[in-house]
């Protein structure tokens, strides 16, 4: 059996990949742009393994996509492409428009051609599993309830606006053409292969190297965090017995503020590689300017997937970032080589008008 997986040398989705060629019999075809935010790195385990098979193109490329599908013949495809950071969305919108809401439609559409050609004993298997965000329901106050799967759309940054549209058509697609799809919508991830520009690994790089820890406006905003081989378990789960049409919420139901975070990453840091300068780590923190629109909270019930499915966590925060710090620990070679001239362009972009 054949997954098209699209995104997959990025972060959850190399996670994903991995795990899904070392834990079953399936094959993937992995379909990435190869972005900055993409690395062929992340999936180097795989080489020449013939159960999987990278193109690198774009979600929004028809005509690829239509020889994909007519040549693997997929049982299901996962859309984890996507731009994915906040603060480049608030830098940059139009990447965001192109992949998130174009590339999406294409991927329907082509999937929709490709759907309607299988044979009846094939189709009613097939599955379109897309991978979205929290962020899509907006920001909390501090007394409200965690989102369910029925909380109303609010995104407020270009890249939430544009996951929620990409939602949208994937309803639509549902609801309009019959097409099988599945919803994710997933808190905060963290883990291994995560490029530093997110906060948890920004904050474990910048800390080794002993530069300033930034943390945005008061850093009493609150994430709540899950571990990234967590969020991969849900989505196999949701994607051999969740319901058509179905969306799903995917938490750790760790909620944290940002400052309890960067304290977190630092005494653990401090504990596991204690031979510094820099010690305690906690004093290279510096507050910046806030992030233009910064969501005060964000919070999963993931009761739904629990109920009905069976899922939980298997990480807790305190197990899930010690491994995370200890992976970067022993990757920086990795992140050497993610962190190219683009990289340093970007911190510059982001950081240089917060100082
Ligand atoms: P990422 O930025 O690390 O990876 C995205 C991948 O998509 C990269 O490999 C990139 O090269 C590829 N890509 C970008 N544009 C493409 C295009 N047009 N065609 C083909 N490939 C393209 O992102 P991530 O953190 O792994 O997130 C994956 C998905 O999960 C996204 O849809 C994101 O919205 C969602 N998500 C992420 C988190 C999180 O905390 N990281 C949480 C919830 C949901
Ligand atoms: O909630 C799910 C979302 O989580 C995903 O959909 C996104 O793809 C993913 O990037 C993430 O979005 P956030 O904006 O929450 O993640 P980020 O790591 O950029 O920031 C986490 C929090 O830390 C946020 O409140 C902003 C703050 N922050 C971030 C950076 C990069 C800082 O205080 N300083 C920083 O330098």
């Amino acid at each position: 059996m054949t997954i098209l997986v699209t995104g997959g040398a990025g972060f959850i989705g190399s996670n994903f990949v991995l795990e899904v060629i070392s834990t079953s019999g399936e094959t993937i075809v992995n379909l990435d742009k190869l972005t900055y935010a993409g690395n062929l790195e992340n999936i180097q385990a795989l080489d020449g393994n013939p159960r999987h098979h990278f193109v690198h193109g774009d979600i929004g490329d028809p005509g690829l996509l239509t020889n994909i599908l007519n040549e693997h013949q997929p049982r299901a495809i996962i859309n984890l492409a996507a731009e994915s950071h906040v603060d480049r969305s608030i830098l940059g919108p139009g990447d965001f428009i192109h992949t998130n809401v174009n590339g999406t439609f294409n991927l329907l559409d082509r999937s929709l051609a490709y759907w309607q050609g299988l044979p009846k004993s094939r189709s009613k298997d097939f599955r379109f599993l897309h991978v979205s965000t929290d962020e899509v329901y907006g920001s909390l106050r501090p007394d409200d309830a965690p989102f369910v799967e029925t909380t109303p759309y609010a995104p407020n940054s270009p890249y939430a606006a544009s996951k929620a549209a990409s939602d949208h058509l994937v309803r639509a697609y549902h609801h309009t053409y019959g097409l099988p799809t599945l919803t994710t919508n997933c808190s905060n991830n963290y883990g291994p292969f995560q490029f530093p520009e997110k906060l948890i690994p920004l904050m474990i790089v910048n800390a080794l190297a002993g530069r300033a820890l930034p943390v945005y406006g008061d850093g009493l905003n609150v994430r709540d965090w899950l571990h990234v081989s967590d969020h991969c378990q849900a989505i196999r789960v949701v994607l051999e017995v969740g319901r058509v049409g179905e969306v799903y919420n995917v938490g750790g139901g760790s909620e944290r503020t940002n400052l309890d975070m960067v304290n977190t990453i630092c005494s653990t840091l401090d504990e596991l590689a204690p031979r510094s300068t820099f010690s305690p780590r906690s004093e290279l923190i510096r507050f910046v300017p806030d992030r233009p629109g910064h969501d005060k909270r964000y919070a999963i019930d993931a009761r739904k997937i629990e109920f009905e499915i069976g899922w939980t966590p298997r990480e807790t925060l305190e197990t899930g970032i010690r491994k995370t710090v200890q992976w970067y620990l022993s990757n920086m070679r990795w992140v050497d080589r993610v962190t190219s001239g683009e990289y340093r362009n970007w911190i510059a972009e982001n950081y240089g008008n917060r100082s």
